[in-house]
Order: structure tokens, then sequence, then C-alpha cells
């Protein structure tokens, strides 16, 4: 990397005018799952991106955009990808002490591990200890936004919030809604679940670039009325996000239906509640029902694809090819689940997404992977016009790509015929060190040391 401006250390750089970044660059024109998928992508194998204000001005070939602005800094990052920042639809930063932890299933899981994790969240100061590492943890694996469960302490979003905002970084998150089945130090009740969340949404929703999700755990740890109080507050804040969690394991789908015997299925139960809509994403889903799937795609709801907690928890195989590769397909994003997920890579989540697609008999192209990792998962956030792509007028949230970041892939790289290839190659084999640098609204928030 050379650069016409100050090297070094992350460092808040305003420059009227703006910046310009040279690279390879990667937009999308089209949902590539829509039509032949490399069409929907535009590629510039010598191409630059212009910064103005926090947002993409423009993105073209190198020698025309310089010859447009010549006198604007420059860095210029030779043959590295510049594209849009991963969008991690669904995950929980108070899981990251706990990640990779052995020998259990979902609901095992929870009580073994989770919670005990959890219960610590009371306390501000570890909360903002763990926002702190989570947030550097993204951006050191070029995750620019996040979809993100707190704990059900408030201080827990408080905390998370403040983090994000000092970053300069796009997130939604919201406080964990929990009235039964948990420890009691975890759980709220459906009227404090409702104002709290409220007292949450005055405070951090719209503020600087944050959003709030409203947050029910999942149906087995909410009663009934807990979820009608989180169905009537977004019904309240309907620019607001939901997310929980929908048939993610069979013990736990089983239990469902014990819990709440009169509704169709489990998506029926937040159905029930007002729950389902644009705006509303359900992590794993990966046993439904035709009736669910019909719902998910009609009501305009959204499925964040976990696969690497798919298979470290061994929920099961998500199909991707039945949920997404048809005309009417379901809005469909890409998710760590860190810490049930085994990763906070993009590389590894496309990586797994890959492996159990091809256990499912169906190949996940590179061009419809990183579609997932980046606008399908601000699709499934209703923010699919304003980050997760490369293009005039998004917010500037960009990471640079070493596509050449270890000795194994530098040498398959030689082989490369083209663009996708060497794409599926950094899907299969890249890791946080192909991660040059990230950018959030148009500054540096993560430069990689050399290595
Ligand atoms: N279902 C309910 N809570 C959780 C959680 O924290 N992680 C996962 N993977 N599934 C859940
Ligand atoms: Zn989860």
């Amino acid at each position: 990397m050379t650069e016409s401006e100050n090297k070094g250390q992350i460092s808040k750089s305003h420059t009227s005018g703006g910046r310009i970044l040279k690279g390879q660059t990667l937009s999308y024109l089209a949902d590539p799952f829509l039509g032949e998928p490399t069409a929907a992508v535009r590629h510039h194998a010598a191409g630059a991106v212009w910064i103005e204000d926090g947002r993409v001005r423009q993105v073209g070939p190198a020698d025309e955009i310089l010859r447009a602005v010549p006198d604007l800094p420059v860095t210029d990052y030779g043959e590295a990808l510049i594209m849009a920042g991963f969008v991690d639809c669904h995950a929980h930063y108070p899981q990251t002490a706990i990640i990779a932890s052995y020998g259990a299933q979902l609901l095992d899981w929870l009580q073994k591990y989770t919670y005990p994790a959890e219960l610590r969240f009371a306390d501000s100061a570890h909360a903002r200890q763990a926002a702190e590492i989570y947030l550097d943890e993204c951006l050191r694996n070029g995750t620019t936004t996040a979809a993100v469960f707190c704990t059900v302490h408030p201080q827990s979003v408080d905390s998370f919030f403040e983090a994000a905002e000092a970053r300069g970084l796009r997130m939604v998150a919201g406080k964990v809604l929990m009235d039964r089945h948990a420890p009691p130090a975890l759980c709220d009740d459906a009227q404090t679940a409702y104002d709290d969340s409220k007292a949450l949404i005055a405070r951090w929703h719209g503020r600087g670039r944050n959003l709030y999700a409203i947050t029910p755990r999942f149906a087995p740890t909410s009663t009934p009325q807990q979820l009608e109080a989180a169905g009537a507050l977004w019904r309240e804040f309907p620019d607001t996000l939901v997310q929980t969690h929908l048939s993610e394991n069979p013990s736990e789908i089983a239990w469902v239906k014990k819990l709440f015997p009169d509704c169709p299925d489990y998506l029926g139960v937040y159905e029930g509640c007002g729950l389902v809509g644009p705006g509303a994403v359900f992590g794993h889903a990966i046993h439904l029902n035709p009736r669910e799937i019909e719902l998910l795609r009609d009501s305009g709801a959204a499925i964040a694809h976990c696969p690497t907690s798919n298979t470290f928890i061994g929920s099961g195989l998500f199909d991707m090819q039945g949920l997404r590769d048809r005309a009417d397909p379901v809005t469909v994003g890409l998710a760590s689940d860190v810490g049930g997920g085994s990763s906070f890579s993009m590389f590894a989540t496309l990586r797994t997404a890959y492996e159990v697609a091809q256990l499912r008999g169906y190949s996940l192209h590179p061009a419809k992977a990183f579609y997932l990792a980046t606008l399908g998962s601000a699709e499934c956030l209703r923010l699919g016009d304003r980050i997760g792509n490369l293009a005039a007028g998004y917010e500037a949230d960009l990471v640079v790509l070493d596509l050449a970041s270890r000795p194994l892939i530098a040498q398959r790289m030689q082989a490369v015929e083209d663009l996708w290839e060497a794409l599926f190659v950094q899907m299969i084999l890249a890791d946080d060190r192909a991660v040059l640098a990230t950018y959030a609204a148009g500054e540096r928030v993560y430069q990689r040391a050399a290595i």
C-alpha cells in the first residue's frame, strides 16, 4: 500500500472534498440468485472509490475518477479488492467469551455455557469491556455492521451502543427478553421487557448510526404475555427491527409445540403476536414446514443463516437452495451467531455455508455467497439502500482484502482464471489476515499490522 496522506495509525482524517481508494472494486447491480449470478456483479480490475462525507460518491475505473478529481488524497491498495464491509445479521456479543465451548447441543449449551456468561453482564464494566473486544474483533474481520443480541440487562445495550458510537459504526442491537425457563437473574417480565425496551429505543434508536431491535430470545423463554408485549412495542415503533430464533434444533421445536399447543407451528407463535414482517430477522430457520416458508416469503420477514453455528452446535443443514434459489425467494442473510458460531470471520462463515450446501447437493456460487455476506444481510435489516454495497450514495463502510494473504493462498491465486475462482479461493481459504483495512463511514477504523 502507498499513501499520499499520513501513514500509520488508525486516525480520523477529515479531508474536505473526500478521498480516493485505489484497488480492484466489487459492486452488486442485482440479486445474483435471480439470474445469471456473474451478471449481478460489477468488477473493476483497476478501480477506485471516491469517498466524500462518509459516503461513496463514485465507483469506477481509477483513471476516470482520478481525471475527474485529480487533487484528492489517494490511498493505493494495489491489487487488493475493495468491497462493502461484511454485514453479520445475527450475533451475540455477550457470548464472545464462550465461543468454542465443548460438547453440547442447543438447549444444554444454553444452560451450561450461555446463561452463566450472560449473568456477568449485570456489571456495566464487564459489559463495556466485552463490547470493546467484540467490536474490535468485528473490525479485524472486516465486519462493519452486525445485528446483535445483548443480555436482559439494559446496561448491556448501553455499553454496546456506546462502544459502537465511539467507532462510528452502524450497528443493530437490543435487550434480550426472557421471562421464563432461564435463571431468575436473567429474567424480566412482560411489563419490564416492554418498559426497558421502550426506554432503550428512546435512548438509542436512530442516535448516530445505531438502530434498535426488539429482541425476544426465542419462544420457549418468553410467556405469551411477553411476546404480546414485544409485538405491541413493534407496532408502536415500526421502524425498529425484531430479532429472535426460529426452528434451530429438533428438541427446541418439540418444546415449542408443547408450550404453545394452539399455534400451528413455531413461526405461528411469533405470527400470532405480530412479530412477523419486514424487519423481523429469524436466526437459523433450519427445520421449517411449507407453511412457515410461505409465511416468511409472503410477509417479507428474513432469515439469518448461521452455518458455523449450525455445524458447531450440531443443529442441522440449512436449505439454501430451497429457500433462496427460486423465483420467489425468502430474504436470507449470512450470520456468525457468535458464540454458538465458531468464528467471527465471514470467510469461515462463507466456507461453512458452502460446505453445508454441498452436503445437500447444492453448490453456492461465490457471487451469491459474497452477496449474502453483504447486501443480502443488509436487506434482512431493511438497510439494503444504505449499506452492504459499494455504490454511489451508500455509506462508506468498506473492507480492503489482500487476495494473497497466506503463502498457500498466494500459490493458489497464481492458477485462478477469473474473478469467481479468485473469490471462491478466498471464501474457502482466507481468514482475518486477508483484511488489510476496514472503513466505517469513510474513516479507516482498522488496519492490519505487517504479517
Ligand atoms: N436459541 C435461543 N438462544 C440462543 C442463543 O443464544 N444461541 C443460539 N444459537 N440459539 C439460541
Ligand atoms: Zn443466536
